[in-house]
C-alpha cells in the first residue's frame, strides 16, 4: 500500500537478460520497445497498489498518490541529470511539446527549425504553433546529421545566422537509431540566441542523457517506450528560467500557486492566484495517478540495473545481430561510432523483399519487430537474453526461405 509517505516500493530484482518480470510476455524475442513496451510485474505492482488504494480510501488516497508522484518526479529527473522541481508530469510527447509551444512566448515571424525525416510528435505542435501565432517554420533534412562521416552542421548553421528561434528535434531517430548530436546543436543554438527542444522518447531509458552536460533547453518523453511504463504517463522539463518565461496558455485550475488551499481552508477561494513559474503549470488538472504508478515501478526496474549498463548490453546485443543480417543482403543503418547508437537498429531489406512481410514472417515465428517507413526494426531492451539474437537470426533464415519460396 502507498501510505501517507509511501516507502518505495520493494526492489523487484531486474537483471540485465532476464525476462523473469515478464511472465505473461508472449513472443519469444519481443523487440518492440521502440513502440510499446510490454508492462513487467514491477509496472503492474505499482498500477495495483495505486489502484487498490483510490479502491479502498477513494479521496483519501489523494495525498498519497501525490506524494507517489513527486518520487517519480525526482526519479525521472534523476535519469536526465535535473533537479525534480523543473519537471512536470505529461501524458505523452505529444501533450508535453503541445503545451510548450503553445506557451513560448513566440513574436510574430519568430523562425522555427523542424527536420524532415523526423517522427511526427515533434513536428506537428511546432506546426500548430507556427499557424496560431505567425512563426515562420523551416524545414531541414534529417539525414544531413545522418552521414556516415559524421554530421554536416551547414544548413542548420545558416538556419540559425538567418535568426532561428527554436530548433525541434529528438534524441534518437526512430527510423535509423542516430543518436542526435545533442550537444553539438545546442551549442550552435545557444551561440545565435535560439533555443533547444529535444523529443526524447526514443532515448531516456535506454541511452544515457544530461540535460545540464548537453545544454538542453526543454525535453519532453513519453513513458511507454525505453521507460517501460503504460502509455499516458511521461515528463516534461525545462531550463527553471525557460519555464519563468511561458505564457501559460494551458493553465488548469492546479496550475496556480497553492492551487488546493480553498478545499481546506474558508476564504481561500479566489481567481487571482498567480500561476507556478515552474514546469509544473503544466500539470493543470487532475492527474493520471495510476498510469504514474505504474511508471513508478516500471523505472524503479530500470533504475536498479543502471542506463549505462542497459546501453552496453543493448549494443551488445545489436553487435550480434547485425553482422548476419548484413551477411544475408540487409543494409544495416547503425552508426559507425558508439556515440550515435541507440537502442534502435534497423536496416533495408534486400530489395526482393518488404519489411513489413518481414515481420509478419518473424511474427508468426515468435519474433516481434516493427516496420517504421520500410525499415526492419529491432529495438531490444534489458530484459533481452544476449542468446535472443540467434533466435531471433535463425527466424530471419526461416523466413527468408518461407518469402522466397
Ligand atoms: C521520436 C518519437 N517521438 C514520439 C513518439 C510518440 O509520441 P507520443 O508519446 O506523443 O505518443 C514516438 C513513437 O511513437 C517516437 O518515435
Amino acid at each position: 500500500m502507498i501510505a501517507a509517505d509511501p516507502p518505495p516500493l520493494p526492489p523487484m530484482k531486474a537483471r540485465l537478460g532476464d525476462r523473469g518480470l515478464f511472465p505473461d510476455l508472449e513472443p519469444k524475442v519481443y523487440l518492440n520497445h521502440a513502440a510499446i513496451s510490454p508492462m513487467s510485474t514491477a509496472a503492474r505492482s505499482g498500477l495495483m497498489q495505486a489502484a487498490s488504494l483510490i479502491a479502498r480510501d477513494g479521496l483519501g488516497a489523494f495525498r498519497p498518490l501525490l506524494a507517489q508522484r513527486g518520487r517519480l518526479r525526482a526519479t525521472l529527473a534523476g535519469l536526465v541529470g535535473a533537479e525534480s522541481e523543473d519537471v512536470a508530469l505529461v501524458l505523452n510527447t505529444s501533450a508535453g511539446l503541445t503545451a510548450l509551444a503553445l506557451c513560448m512566448p513566440w513574436r510574430p515571424g519568430d523562425r522555427v527549425v523542424l527536420f524532415e525525416g523526423e517522427f511526427p510528435a515533434n513536428v506537428t505542435p511546432w506546426q500548430q504553433a507556427v499557424a496560431t501565432f505567425g512563426l515562420d517554420p523551416v524545414y531541414l533534412p534529417i539525414a544531413d546529421l545522418a552521414r556516415p562521416d559524421g554530421p554536416d552542421f551547414g544548413r542548420l548553421d545558416a538556419a540559425l545566422a538567418d535568426g532561428a528561434r527554436l530548433v525541434a528535434i529528438s534524441a534518437v531517430q526512430f527510423q535509423t537509431g542516430l543518436r542526435t548530436p545533442l550537444g553539438e546543436i545546442a551549442a550552435r543554438c545557444h551561440a545565435r540566441g535560439a533555443e533547444l527542444a529535444v523529443d526524447a522518447i526514443q532515448a531516456v531509458g535506454c541511452c544515457p542523457i544530461d540535460v545540464e552536460a548537453l545544454g538542453v533547453d526543454y525535453l519532453v518523453c513519453g513513458g511507454h517506450k525505453w521507460l517501460m511504463g503504460p502509455e499516458g504517463a511521461g515528463f516534461a522539463w525545462a531550463r527553471p528560467d525557460k519555464a519563468a518565461a511561458l505564457v501559460p496558455r494551458t493553465a488548469g485550475w492546479l496550475s496556480h500557486e497553492a492551487a488546493t488551499d480553498f478545499l481546506f481552508e474558508p476564504g481561500k477561494l479566489r481567481y487571482d492566484k498567480p500561476i507556478q513559474r515552474r514546469l509544473g503549470f503544466l500539470e493543470g488538472g487532475a492527474q493520471n495517478a495510476i498510469g504514474y504508478a505504474a511508471l513508478e515501478g516500471a523505472v524503479q526496474a530500470l533504475v536498479e540495473i543502471g542506463v549505462e549498463a542497459i546501453f552496453e548490453h543493448v549494443q551488445r546485443w545489436h553487435d550480434a545481430v547485425d553482422g548476419p543480417m548484413s551477411a544475408r543482403g540487409f543494409r544495416s543503418n547503425r552508426a559507425p561510432d558508439r556515440a550515435r547508437r541507440s537502442g534502435i537498429l534497423t536496416w533495408r531489406p534486400p530489395d526482393d523483399l518488404t519489411a513489413v512481410q518481414l515481420a509478419d514472417a518473424l511474427e508468426r515465428r515468435g519474433v516481434a519487430c516493427s516496420t517504421p517507413e520500410g525499415l526492419l526494426r529491432f529495438a531490444p531492451h534489458w530484459p533481452n537474453a544476449l542468446e535472443e539474437a540467434e533466435t531471433a537470426i535463425g527466424a530471419v533464415d526461416e523466413a527468408l526461405t518461407e518469402l522466397r519460396g
